[in-house]
């Protein structure tokens, strides 16, 4: 019997991503005995990262195959896509200062604690996050950097781009280092003579930003009691409606760039009948983040689907106080580069950015405008089943089947955010595409959960995953992919205690 159980790992949405509506369709699955979740031995040897070395412990979760992507820095390497695409961004926001070097390790304080993250947030759980030990991990999100950035107070606006580090499914749209923009522009309040000349201020600053003929789908108040509040003991409603205000028309002006550059790209591809195309159209769905509130998610509409762009909303003020700057006000946004890349170039793979391959790289230019990435082969796929028995567990199991059209999932908030178990899992896919990525890394296209049934006598639970396999580069010989199979079957024994069906 199959239980579905919303509340189990579900740690939820944002940065325009569904990966709440993922989350909440995993499937969880009571078996009866504790056991842990795989993590990589250093016991003794501690961890060098960017030339520190860290004591591991029982949290310690970071993988060799994740070590090895460490340090790539895609979003600055020059003419790479992630890198074209922030730029793209940033050029929208010229007086802001971009910090793009900042390294991945943070606390947990940086990356949980200092955002308002309760303690039972999903978001921090061993299942999710890479933990160096328990004290520190691979940021799971640029918003780590936000009040050591306001604390510097170098600028009214800025942004941080970076890699960000998840553990997650393995599909086409998933890798578990991706890229995000972090953004916001505050202002400070002694400049004003009063909340209505600041609110003045925010407002006539808003009739300076470019226009345009978006059609917008705002529905909802500017803040909504239960649903979308107000700050109030910190802000007046005007001051709170004029920063929403600059902050949706700013956003709404660089998804115009962004996405009339699309337009053009698959125009100049001959995909696209320009003239013929839908108006372009974005609408404002209300949604919940321990960083800022009122909070939104940007959605827009492209090719036939609303597609979730970003989060963002009004800060925090207890973050900008904890930063030393409680006379700020202001607004601020992440952004998933991948997704927005993925679709201004039309790059079908998620893992293409990180190949070294010059048929890749040497397609993007930017100096040029945006053309559309040009497959250069597609190998054959080969699939491969694994079927095994879970040892019996008391714990949840958390098993899912990954949708392939979503994207860079987000950490923080979205429209939901459940309460983290406080069962360690006996069993989490997380886990086992893991060890997936050690065994196999770019050599996997997909891992997805085919079947899930439960002995009806001896209560035992059974999955069966189908892998398939397939270079981006060449084509991999049936005996290639069934010894990294075979490599799979083998350490999901060890790791887990399975047994092969
Ligand atoms: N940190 C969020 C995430 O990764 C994204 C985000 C949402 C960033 C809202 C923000 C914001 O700055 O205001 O899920």
């Amino acid at each position: 019997m199959i239980l579905r159980n919303p509340n189990a790992l579900i740690w939820a949405l944002s940065a325009g991503l569904r990966w709440h509506v993922r989350r909440s369709t995993r499937l969880t699955l009571r078996l009866s005995r504790q056991s842990s979740t795989a993590t990589t031995s250093n016991a003794d040897h501690g961890l060098t990262i960017d030339g520190n070395t860290y004591a591991t412990d029982s949290w310690t979760n970071v993988p060799p195959s994740i070590l090895a992507q460490y340090g790539r820095r895609l979003h600055i390497q020059p003419n790479h896509p992630i890198s074209i695409t922030r730029k793209l961004i940033e050029s929208r926001f010229p007086a802001f200062q971009n910090r793009n070097e900042l390294p991945a390790v943070v606390t947990v304080d940086q990356n949980f604690d200092s955002l308002g993250f309760t303690q039972d947030h999903p978001g921090r759980s061993r299942t999710d996050t890479y933990y160096i030990n328990k004290d520190t991990l691979l940021r799971t999100h640029t918003s780590a950097h936000e009040v050591d950035v306001f604390r510097d107070n170098a600028s009214d606006g800025y942004t941080i781009s970076a890699d960000v580090y998840r553990r997650d499914a393995v599909d086409r749209s998933h890798y578990p280092v991706f890229h995000q923009m972090e953004g916001a522009l505050t202002w400070d309040r002694n400049a004003s003579s009063s909340s209505e000349d600041l609110a003045e201020t925010i407002m006539s600053s808003l009739k300076k930003l470019p226009k345009h003929d978006l059609v917008v789908e705002d529905p909802n108040p500017p803040f909504h009691e239960e649903r979308n509040p107000l700050q109030t003991k910190y802000h007046t409603p005007e001051e709170a409606k004029a920063v929403a205000a600059h902050l949706k028309r700013s956003l709404e002006d660089m998804v115009v760039t962004i996405f009339a550059a699309a337009d053009k790209a698959l125009a100049a591809s001959g995909q696209g009948a320009q003239g013929e195309q839908e108006p372009l159209k974005v609408r404002w769905v209300e949604a919940f983040f321990p960083h800022t509130s009122p909070s939104w998610e940007l959605e827009v509409w492209w090719r036939g689907d609303w597609l979730e762009v970003l989060g963002c909303g009004v800060i925090d003020q207890p973050l900008l106080n904890r930063a030393g700057v409680s006379s700020r006000v202001g607004w601020a946004f992440g952004i998933g580069l991948e997704r927005i890349a993925m679709l201004l170039f039309g790059i079908p793979d998620i893992r293409l950015f990180w190949s070294k391959d010059q048929r890749f790289l040497s397609q993007f230019d930017e100096s040029q405008p945006i053309r559309r990435f040009q497959p250069f082969s597609k190998y054959p796929a080969a699939p491969r089943d694994v079927a095994f028995w879970l040892p019996k567990s008391d714990g949840p199991v958390v098993v899912d089947t990954p949708a392939s059209k979503t994207s860079a999932p987000s950490a923080a908030g979205g429209q939901v955010t459940e309460p983290m178990s406080s069962e360690t899992p006996s069993f989490h896919e997380n886990d086992l595409m893991e060890v997936v990525r050690n065994a196999a890394g770019d050599a996997v296209e997909d891992v997805s959960l085919i079947d899930s049934f439960k002995h009806p006598k001896t209560g035992r639970q059974s999955l069966c995953y189908r892998v398939t396999y397939r270079s981006l580069e060449k084509t991999l010989t049936t005996e290639e992919a069934n010894e990294l199979h075979e490599q799979i079957r083998q350490e999901l024994v060890l790791k887990f205690g399975v047994e092969l069906r």
